[in-house]
């Protein structure tokens, strides 16, 4: 079942019930102000930092779900409707939500009313713009009243959210007419404010929560809208909103259109006040200038339409599969956008007070974004690696508004190190720039710690050096990047954090997924080095790398897959001798990516056994059999109920690497296969079953051993998005940045028999057109670049070629 469709056209998806099974959100914003929206106009709104300035608040686990947001309340002949159905719920003649990239479009009648309210953040400004529009298609005048409604957060969401006794004191308010100023705190230490402005004369205006709502009543009633009336209240401590009253007149055919808007403002420390306690709102006033109009608001409206079709355009697939190609050119890059820019931080699960941006996780999130702004990616480099120790290990994870890395959850995540090769390595193969490895970069964000970029990869790697245990397999330290196989915690206390419970190091737990990821990687980083005259350096890494090799084929080996790991006591963890957990879906994907094993056999019986043991109809589980009981010496993994979370669940980050590893040995069937299971484009006429956003991926998917097999969790924030366009855009359509180049070396299933994709690289532009009119899965049998015929897969890079011709057989 749907609630909506794909209008690929408009690059939208159009939500045509308000009650879709979970809330589906979008995300507004792309630079330093962000909002999430959901399809009944629920969300909040933040500058940089979701946790330290959030400007709007937000109710998680609240009851009815969803409910907070930017609310219209639109008052006609004594009915009251909102255009996003809540909070009011008022039954609607007609609705949709149109969720488009970086912008939300509700369109919604009622009694021969129309509304549309677009939602948008301008490129360039920190502001969230509503354009509300109003027409009459009915056959007399109307007379409606309108009430705005936001809840302001007092900006530190942890505070926010518990200390009451302090917040109920410090609200602060300005006025001005048609503006108002939410000022808390402003007098103290923050040269911040927000502003919320609404470009027509207003009737009246509320700022005090209680007042608008009346005592005891919630969003869906507020007493100001039934009374009709705004009360023109101050705020004076309490809890702060924004809410103006219009009134319009409208005549059968008239339409009538207001701009709202909701900014952040930073003022200088010198030029904090207009007078004792008067907001300096110089800027405030060009912000709201700058969309007095509607032709204004328009203006930057296609200006946020135009950023998003170019940037889409570096990567554009044409082919017959409309679902293959709706992902791949609009949802799955705009996905991947969301994800470098919140890390784990804001979505509909991730309530943005806890993690900010996470050491591995933003490192994953480059690998599917450093195509679309390159010197973004590099700044994030530099950021994340700002933030590692000097023995190459690294903060787990860090506030974006503050760049520095989290004490409370400190360091001990030994895969954390090799991601950021893993990260630079993307940005390098994409932009051919190795001057990024000569940047000087903090330690521990400590500036007279600065070393070349080179020397945090080097420190990357080399923490290896004194981080193997006894089958010389990496250690994994707190936990590797399923940080639910805590094998050095031994929690048995409730509520004990299993991330920071125990000794982070522990000189026996081994990680086979790390062994597996210090082969891909340390390849990746003896390239480097052989790139930038590192000739004796890269020997060495690659004898390493050798041993490592050897230890994951031996060790590492479980006669029908590779091993997951090794626990505190050097006991097999994801082996035929376990009771359960006998195979993990983690090292038969990333052992496979790395290589290891090709040759030898075992990576396609690895694959054979994930496809055997692991496979479902709505995508691989992570393990099998799930865990039962509590395992003191697995932690949280085993905390979970079978099927959820990683304790068998469909955990879509890790199905793209074995799809990758699929094509790695030529299986191209098996890999689309693999592929089509999570994307959203083709689950969606499940959507009754999977329930989450039909356009977005979760981070998982109920597995076969749940009571609700193919419910999907946690959408939107997840390394799934990256990775899925890794492996679709990279492997298995095979055009893959390559230091020296662009790889063109497709593996996919027989039925594709003709591609075209254009890829902006380096400054040129390629247009390859794949012609497998034989049905092959992998395989170019010839392929020409502007006329001439090359050898191998490798279209060696040049500079200003312009449009570059490939036309590739296989
Ligand atoms: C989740 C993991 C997550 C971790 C982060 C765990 O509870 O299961 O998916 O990465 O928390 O803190
Ligand atoms: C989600 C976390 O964000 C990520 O860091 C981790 O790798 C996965 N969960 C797997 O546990």
């Amino acid at each position: 079942m749907k609630y909506g469709h794909f209008d690929d056209s408009k690059k939208e998806y159009v939500i045509t019930s308000p009650k879709t099974p979970l809330p589906w959100i979008n995300y507004l914003g792309c630079e330093s102000f962000f909002s999430l929206i959901s399809n009944t106009g629920g969300g909040y709104s933040f500058y940089k930092d979701a946790k330290l300035l959030r400007l709007t608040r937000y109710r998680y686990n609240n009851v009815p779900y969803d409910n907070n947001g930017r609310y219209f309340y639109i008052k006609d002949n004594g009915v009251t409707w909102n255009p996003g159905w809540q909070p009011t719920q008022t039954e609607l003649d007609s609705y949709s939500c149109r969720h488009g990239l970086g912008y939300t479009i509700f369109e919604s009648s009622k009694n021969d009313l129309a509304a549309s309210v677009t939602a948008f953040v301008p490129i360039g400004d920190n502001c969230e713009i509503n354009k509300l529009t109003l027409k009459n298609n009915g056959s007399s005048d109307k007379n409606i009243d309108i009430f705005s409604y936001i809840e302001f957060c007092l900006w530190n969401a942890v505070d926010d959210a518990s200390n009451f006794q302090r917040n109920l004191n410090t609200g602060e308010v300005e006025i001005e007419p048609g503006v108002i100023y939410h000022k808390t705190e402003y007098r103290e230490r923050r040269n911040h404010y927000a502003v919320y402005g609404v470009n027509a004369p207003v009737a009246g205006f509320d700022t005090d929560r209680e007042t608008f709502l009346g005592a005891y009543r919630s969003p869906s009633d507020p007493e100001v809208v039934e009374k009709g009336a705004a009360t023109n209240k101050v705020a004076s401590g309490w809890s702060p909103i924004g809410s103006f009253q219009l009134k319009a007149t409208l005549k059968p055919g008239e339409e009538v259109s207001y701009v709202f808007v909701l900014g952040y403002i930073e003022n200088p420390k010198e030029e904090k006040w207009e007078a004792l306690n008067v907001i300096n709102k110089k800027r405030a006033h060009e912000m709201l200038e700058r969309y007095n109009t509607t032709e204004k608001a328009d203006v930057a409206f296609k200006a946020l339409c135009d950023y998003w079709t170019n940037l889409l355009g570096k990567y554009t697939l044409e082919t017959e599969d409309d679902k293959l190609c709706r992902m791949v050119n609009i949802w799955n890059q705009y996905q991947c956008m969301v994800t470098f820019n919140m890390s784990r931080s804001a979505s509909y699960y991730e309530s943005g007070m806890g993690r900010g941006m996470g050491f591995r996780d933003s490192s994953q999130d480059l690998l599917g974004f450093v195509h679309l702004i390159p010197d973004k990616a590099r700044e994030r480099i530099i950021d994340i690696a700002s933030t590692q120790f000097e023995d190459g290990s690294a903060y787990h994870q860090y506030q974006p508004l503050t760049k520095t890395g989290n004490m409370d959850i400190g360091s001990g995540f030994n895969d954390d190190p090799l991601w950021l090769i893993a990260g630079t390595s993307a940005y390098i193969r994409e932009t051919g720039d190795f001057s990024i490895l000569d940047e000087m970069v903090p330690f521990d964000n400590k500036v007279e710690l600065a070393k070349p970029l080179m020397e945090h990869l080097r420190r990357s790697f080399n923490f290896f050096d004194n981080a193997k245990g006894p089958h010389k397999l990496t250690l994994i330290g707190r936990a590797d990047w399923n940080d639910c196989l805590n094998l050095n915690c031994f929690s048995d206390t409730p509520g004990e954090s299993f991330q920071t419970t125990g000794p982070s190091e522990g000189p026996v737990a081994e990680s086979v997924f790390i062994a597996g990821m210090y082969v891909k990687y340390g390849n990746e980083y003896a390239d480097l080095c052989e790139h930038t005259g590192l000739n004796d350096e890269a020997k060495e890494v690659r004898a390493k790398v050798a041993e490592m090799y050897k230890a994951v084929t031996t060790a590492g080996w479980d006669g029908e897959w590779f091993v997951r790991a090794y626990d505190a006591n050097s006991n097999p963890v994801g082996s035929k001798v376990c009771e359960e957990g006998q195979i993990f879906i983690e090292p038969q994907g990333m052992c496979v990516m790395a290589g290891i094993g090709v040759e030898e056999g075992l990576a396609q019986k690895a694959l054979d056994s994930v496809k055997e043991r692991l496979d479902t109809k709505y995508g691989i589980v992570l393990l099998q059999p799930p865990y039962q009981r509590y395992h003191l010496e697995l932690g949280e993994i085993s905390s979970y109920p079978p099927g959820y979370k990683e304790n068998a669940g469909i955990f879509c980050h890790n199905n793209p690497w074995i799809s990758i590893a699929e094509t790695v040995i030529g299986r191209g069937n098996r890999a689309f296969e693999i592929y089509k299971k999570t994307c959203p484009a083709y689950t969606e006429d499940i959507s009754d079953i999977h329930r989450a956003e039909p356009y977005a991926y979760a981070q998982m998917i109920a597995g076969k051993d749940a009571a609700n097999f193919g419910e999907a969790k946690n959408s939107w924030l997840t390394g799934t998005a990256a990775w899925t366009f890794t492996n679709v855009s990279q492997h298995i359509l095979g055009v893959r940045p390559h230091l020296d180049g662009l790889i063109v070396d497709p593996c996919i299933p027989d039925t594709i028999k003709e591609m075209t994709i254009t890829r902006h690289f380096r400054g040129n532009i390629y247009k390859i057109h794949v012609n497998n009119a034989a049905g092959s899965q992998k395989g170019i049998k010839k392929m020409t670049v502007n006329g001439k015929e090359i050898e191998g897969t490798l279209i060696p890079f040049e500079a200003n070629q312009g449009t570059v011709e490939v036309e590739a057989v296989m």
